[in-house]
């Protein structure tokens, strides 16, 4: 699992352990998933390029880094990835954001896109595709193979999930083992409906509170 990041940062762990918790209503649920995507993206951004500019402070001149100009783009997969976009935006302004809507034909089982609206410059920028459920990993095979016909680059290509299962990472290592994964947590399995165990339930149905 050379490309899988799991980012057990205390904050995030804590943080977690009330998402995944069935108590924890829709508004505090919104509000978490809100924080630990700003507090994933620190990291799935740690190597983003700078470059040295000159700046001059009220005593003299020195030299600083900032970040090279390299555009973002975060692709949430629609509905529950919707709930990582804020997160990300607050520490990255300038980030475009497309959208990507795959549901699973249930005649053939695979996976069909009924909406895609991503930046005209795709090819250009860093990729964040964001989805909180890494399960089957099928919608997020989907959604990179998009992302690539339309001339994004797997290099520039990450994920960024709150809970894989592993059964996702195993699809993602096959169908594109170039892309790096960022998680919060690996679970045990997925049960026979699909759900990653232990879980946190249906994500969108928590974020948009329609269960
Ligand atoms: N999608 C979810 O929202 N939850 C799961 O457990 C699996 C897929």
């Amino acid at each position: 699992m050379g490309k899988v990041h799991v980012i057990d940062h205390p904050l995030i762990q804590h943080k977690l352990a009330i998402l995944r918790n069935k108590e924890t209503g829709p508004k505090e649920f919104r509000e978490l998933l809100d924080e630990v995507s700003l507090l994933m993206a620190y990291e799935v951004t740690r190597n983003t390029p700078l470059e040295e500019i000159e700046v001059e402070t009220p005593l003299e001149k020195t030299v600083c880094r900032v970040i090279a100009g390299k555009k973002v783009a975060v692709v949430p997969i629609l509905r529950a990835g919707l709930g990582m976009v804020g997160g990300i935006l607050s520490l990255i302004p300038t980030a475009k954001v497309g959208h990507i809507g795959v549901y699973r034909d249930p005649a053939t089982l695979t996976p069909v896109e009924y909406y895609c609206k991503l930046p005209a410059d795709i090819h250009e920028r860093d990729v964040i595709v964001v989805d909180p459920m890494l399960a089957t990993g099928n919608s997020m095979v989907a959604a990179i193979n998009f992302i690539k016909e339309r001339g994004g680059r797997a290099e520039n290509i990450k994920v960024m999930s709150l809970i894989a299962a592993p059964e996702g990472i195993r699809n993602m290592e096959t169908h594109h083992p170039e892309v790096e994964i960022f998680v919060a947590a690996i679970d045990d399995r997925l049960d026979e409906h699909g759900y990653i165990r232990p879980g946190l339930g249906d994500a969108g149905d928590r974020l948009f509170g329609t269960r």
